[in-house]
């Protein structure tokens, strides 16, 4: 019988790109998802952009757009991620949607009108308020002296000198981090959702700590534990102790960026609550748009699809929101009368490079675009972690010379080589065609390969991707030992051996078909080629038969090279000390190629300069730079000093700016530029100028007759560009 999932990922705040966290968990998703596609499995597999809550709000403001144009600018570039690795997402939604409203909306209705008891209640409580920017303070938004080591400038939960935690009002001086303001305390109705009520209790006690609707135990055994932490007395980060779970505080008040509360005007939901919502939205709005795959066609509605006993939900996600996803969620879904998730399977960190914070050689992080812009080949990156990652919540490492070795020696040298061994010998010699009389040992061997189908699929089901591939390496070992001891370019030396020959080769990719069928989930790409080169599908878990016939040859897959791994760890190059900025961008601006005389015809009233190759234009490096303080310059009329943030950093790692001189005071007063994003010549060498260093030079837009169209407009990158960020 097949089944019916419905799986997610957890859903990335809509702040930023993807890092690479976000792509092993998706990869890790993307596998299962594959393998249960290939089983005849009906799956809706779904993610969306988590929009929602404040930080998302203030960074829109600083960016100067709403934050609707906000999260818009950072869904337009989540594509690029998703189809390079190979992500097979059936939709991809937000939870800034009419689904997500209506439907987060009603599971409060449902929480709230409950026929045996409301499960929400209000209560006044008492927090910080900013008088200057008129809004509540969330605890990252206040600052102050830590109480314990008095180091100063600490966020309102914890302090990062000391590590003790507190709660804002015990900070010292306290102030706003978002105007500087002496925050006040101020009462607010919030709405609670009654987690301590005896039916959610033991709801959540049985749900987390008991078996499954299969009998085995539900969560992994680890994540059990520390959510049973949850149920017995505790301590808060206030010092208090509290009795087992509490209740959790639902509401924010306005300003706020998300879905406002029925019948609570100027309330809004906390994102947390509407943000798993956000999974069922994006599944919904895939049934609007027609696209789910039920067992019974498409006559179930979104509603039955989701009532029904026979659908499955499962979420991904990360050890870090581990409480939201088997807390907070299945009681919303249990208590508004829902269905609750059948697991949430959680995953550790991914560190790289043994979590070295910067190496001199090797650089920070991997980025993921990066390593695609390289034309490194997504399926390493999804063979390494699949050949790491198990059902355990443990950190993985992304090692660079272990990837190495594993991509060349396992992957290609063990594998991939494997239907180059007998490929050739075919065509040449039996026209592409392959026999069915494998011989003993042939026949032996291939029967072993395909008889690990049952246990390479129980791996798979279970996540235990890295048994899965070393179980399949270990199968490829016993292929090429077949290859050493039975010689095919020995055997093709005499005709007279055609017939060993044949076997031997027939063998080879029928075991290369099998193998290439259990890597499927894992390279979805080879997998797809070496459908075409056997000519028999490689989207089905079980085939029958033998492979009949070969297409000619084509490389498989490249190795990796150490050029490639150097360079996608290098670290970013130090922005060259820049040359002379401008006393007026105009000067300089025109000073790149020679005089280009002035001509009312031209575009902005000049020529366009010579034509120069791609290779001249990477020497200028143009950065992302923010304009963090700007202030008039004493003596000049024209200069106004800009300091720049281009996510540079010293060598003790510390965030580090540069002063750059621009003719722009006619145009501009400095507090209006400060905040804003800017484009800076980075590699220019610096100048000495009167007022000091200019460390670059900001890039100015003016018309080359000055005197008829006054005026030079600085350059504004569209938001969502961060500080450093080069552009191209
Ligand atoms: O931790 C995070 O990145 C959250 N945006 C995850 C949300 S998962 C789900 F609840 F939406
Ligand atoms: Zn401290």
């Amino acid at each position: 019988m097949p089944r019916q999932l419905f799986v997610t990922t957890a859903l990335p705040y809509a702040n930023g790109n993807f890092h690479i966290g976000h792509i092993m968990e998706y990869i890790q998703a993307d596998i299962w998802v594959r393998f249960q596609r290939m089983q005849g499995n009906a799956v809706n597999f779904v993610g969306a952009d988590d929009t929602h809550g404040a930080p998302i709000m203030i960074a829109a403001e600083k960016a100067g757009v709403t934050p609707e144009q906000f999260v818009a600018n950072i869904a337009a570039g989540r594509k690029q991620y998703l189809d390079g690795f190979h992500i097979s997402f059936d939709n991809w939604h937000s939870t800034h949607s009419p689904e997500n409203t209506e439907l987060a909306r009603q599971i409060y209705r449902d929480l709230r009108d409950r026929a045996d008891g409301s499960l929400i209640e209000v209560r006044t409580i008492e927090q910080f308020f900013d008088p200057a920017k008129n809004m509540f303070l969330p605890d990252r938004y206040i600052k102050g002296e830590c109480p314990k080591c008095h180091a100063k400038d600490q966020y309102g939960d914890n302090c990062e000198v000391c590590g003790s935690v507190y709660a804002p009002t015990d900070l010292i001086n306290p102030f706003s981090a978002l105007s500087g303001a002496k925050p006040e305390l101020k009462n607010s109705e919030h709405f609670f959702f009654k987690l301590s009520d005896p039916r959610c209790v033991e709801f959540l006690e049985n749900w987390t700590q008991g078996p499954d609707e299969t009998g085995k135990p539900r969560l992994q055994p680890e994540v059990a534990n520390k959510i049973k932490e949850w149920f017995s007395v505790r301590t808060n980060p206030d010092g208090t102790t509290s009795e087992g779970l509490g209740d959790w505080d639902i509401s924010r008040d306005a300003p706020y960026f998300g879905i406002e509360i029925p019948d609570a005007p100027g309330k809004y939901f906390y994102v947390w609550l509407d943000a798993p919502v956000g999974y069922l939205a994006s599944l919904k709005n895939w049934f609007d748009k027609g696209g789910p795959k039920t067992k019974h066609g498409d006559t179930r509605s979104f509603d039955e699809y989701m009532a029904a006993a026979d659908t499955e939900q499962y979420h991904f996600i990360g050890k870090d929101i581990v409480t939201f996803h088997t807390l907070f969620w299945p009681a919303m879904l249990k208590f508004s009368g829902r269905k609750t998730p059948n697991n949430v399977f959680v995953h550790g960190f991914l560190t790289v490079n043994n979590g070295e914070k910067m190496s001199k050689s090797r650089g920070t992080g991997l980025d993921p675009l990066k390593y695609l812009s390289l034309g490194m080949n997504a399926e390493w990156l999804r063979y390494y972690l699949a050949a790491k990652l198990s059902n355990r919540n443990e950190d993985i490492d992304f090692n660079a010379d272990d990837f190495m070795l594993r991509v060349n020696s396992d992957l290609i040298g063990k594998f991939v080589n494997i239907a180059s061994r007998a490929a050739g010998f075919l065509t040449k010699r039996f026209d592409g065609k392959l026999t069915s009389d494998f011989g003993t040992q042939g026949s032996a061997l291939l029967a072993e390969i395909r008889g690990a189908s049952g246990a390479l699929a129980a791996n798979f089901e279970a996540r235990e991707y890295s048994k899965a591939t070393r179980e399949v390496m270990l199968l490829a070992d016993k292929v090429n030992a077949y290859v050493d001891q039975n010689k095919p370019w020995d055997l093709a030396k005499d005709v007279a051996n055609n017939e060993a020959l044949h076997q031997v080769c027939s063998v080879l990719i029928n075991a290369f078909d099998a193998l290439s069928r259990y890597l499927a989930p894992v390279l979805p790409g080879l997998a797809q080629a070496v459908q075409s080169f056997v000519g028999r599908p490689m989207d089905t878990w079980a085939v029958a038969g033998d492979v009949q016939a070969i297409q000619p040859y084509q490389h498989l897959m490249q190795r990796v090279t150490p050029e490639q791994l150097d360079a996608l760890f290098e670290p970013k190059e130090p922005l060259a000390p820049a040359e002379p900025a401008q006393a007026a961008p105009k000067k300089v601006a025109k000073s790149a190629p020679a005089a280009i005389p002035a001509d009312p015809n031209a575009p902005g009233g000049e020529a366009l300069a010579p034509t120069i190759s791609i290779d001249d234009f990477a020497k200028i490096d143009l950065r992302i730079a923010k304009i963090v303080n700007c202030e008039a310059v004493e003596g000049s009329t024209k200069l106004l000093r800009l300091t720049l943030d281009v996510g540079e950093k010293n060598a003790e790692g510390q965030p580090t700016t540069r002063n750059v001189f621009s003719g722009i005071a006619s145009m501009y007063k400095p507090e209006e530029l400060v905040g804003q994003l800017t484009v800076l010549v980075a590699n220019l060498a610096p100048r000495k100028m009167k007022f000091g260093m200019s460390e670059g030079m900001v890039m100015a837009a003016s018309h080359a007759d000055e005197g008829a169209n006054p005026g030079i407009y600085i350059l504004n990158p569209w938001p969502g560009a961060q500080p450093g960020m080069r552009i191209h």
